[in-house]
């Protein structure tokens, strides 16, 4: 990976890989995990990332949990720089044929959250990340716990970085407003949210928190209650290995964030994710409301959600900023 000619740091976002060399086809393309991976890894390695960040679920684990170590690991020899944070697939608890989160972290302890510690902190170019496990063992919904709080308290004091980007598993906010799904807002969110967003909210060069987990395709602005104009944006990445079959390239450009999504160029993946999905759970929750047709483009968001820049200065008007579609 070499530094992009303009000068402007890239970081790309892959989350929610499932990585597996035994998988099934469910509604997650299993079976074609390592392909799919090691495409996708190949374009953001020719588009310059300098740091592949991986955000939770790197691997299924779900019954052959070491040889989906070792797939990962092939996965990740290539990168000179990546660095990851825990899922829940990583943090399901002991199990038979499974690695606990705390194998995983020991095992990628120079890459990402080691076991005694409760994130971790990585300067980029001018782009300080910061990871922290939102996971809860045996749980599908997340929890920042208080020594991670004070850990990205204390990071995101420190930082002297022009921007701080905060990398976790669950989502902070709601996608599926303005509709309810009270299942939803426990498997998918951080219950403690509220804390981490008041944290994130209080330093105005934290830009980005990027998440994962619920494998669809979104980003919000996420406003400090009282305080229009600081805030930043929760990016929500689809998973590469399911529709909308997605990662993202973050190009930290003078004129803002610009964001792309990238997606596996393998013959008919896209065809076979879209056929997939349409069968599993969330579909039919879907359907239970009446909201089948949309439920597609919930998954995969409109060109905000995808091709946008993301303004940088605080707006000092009440309204929150919106993202604004690029040029493409
Ligand atoms: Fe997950």
């Amino acid at each position: 990976m070499r530094k992009a000619t303009d000068g402007a740091t890239k970081i790309a976002h892959v989350t929610d890989a499932h990585t597996t060399m035994d998988g099934q086809p469910t509604t997650v393309l299993k079976h074609r995990a390592v392909e799919i991976l090691d495409d996708v890894v190949d374009q953001l390695i020719a588009r310059d990332a300098e740091c592949i960040l991986f955000g939770g679920d790197n691997i299924d684990n779900r019954g052959a949990g070491e040889r989906d170590l070792i797939a990962f690991e092939g996965l990740v020899s290539r990168l000179p720089n990546w660095r990851c944070v825990p899922g829940n697939h990583e943090a399901s608890g002991p199990k038979p044929g499974r690695i606990t989160k705390a194998q995983f972290q020991r095992r990628f302890a120079d890459h990402g959250v080691r076991p005694e510690a409760p994130g971790f902190s990585h300067a980029i170019g001018d782009v300080r990340v910061i990871g922290i496990d939102t996971t809860l063992v045996g749980a599908p919904g997340g929890f920042v716990p208080p020594d991670g709080l004070a850990y990205l308290a204390a990071e995101i004091e420190a930082a002297t970085e022009t921007h701080i980007v905060v990398l976790g598993h669950h989502l902070l906010v709601p996608c599926w407003t303005p509709h309810r799904f009270d299942t939803w807002d426990q498997d998918y969110l951080v219950r403690n949210a509220n804390e981490v967003i008041g944290l994130l909210a209080r330093q105005p060069r934290v830009r980005a928190y990027l998440c994962g987990h619920h494998h669809a395709h979104r980003i919000t602005r996420v406003e400090r209650r009282g305080r229009a104009g600081f805030g930043f944006y929760q990016v929500l990445t689809g998973s590469p290995v399911a529709f909308p079959h997605a990662a993202r390239l973050l190009t930290f450009a003078p004129g803002g964030l610009e964001i792309e999504t990238v997606r596996p160029r393998l013959a008919g993946v896209l065809d076979e994710g879209r056929q997939a999905v349409l069968l599993g759970r969330k579909a039919r929750r879907f359907a239970e409301l009446g909201l089948s047709s949309y439920f597609l483009g919930y998954l995969e968001g409109t060109t905000s959600d995808n091709h946008v820049v993301l303004p940088y200065a605080k707006r000092r008007t009440r309204r929150a900023a919106q993202p604004r579609a690029a040029n493409r």
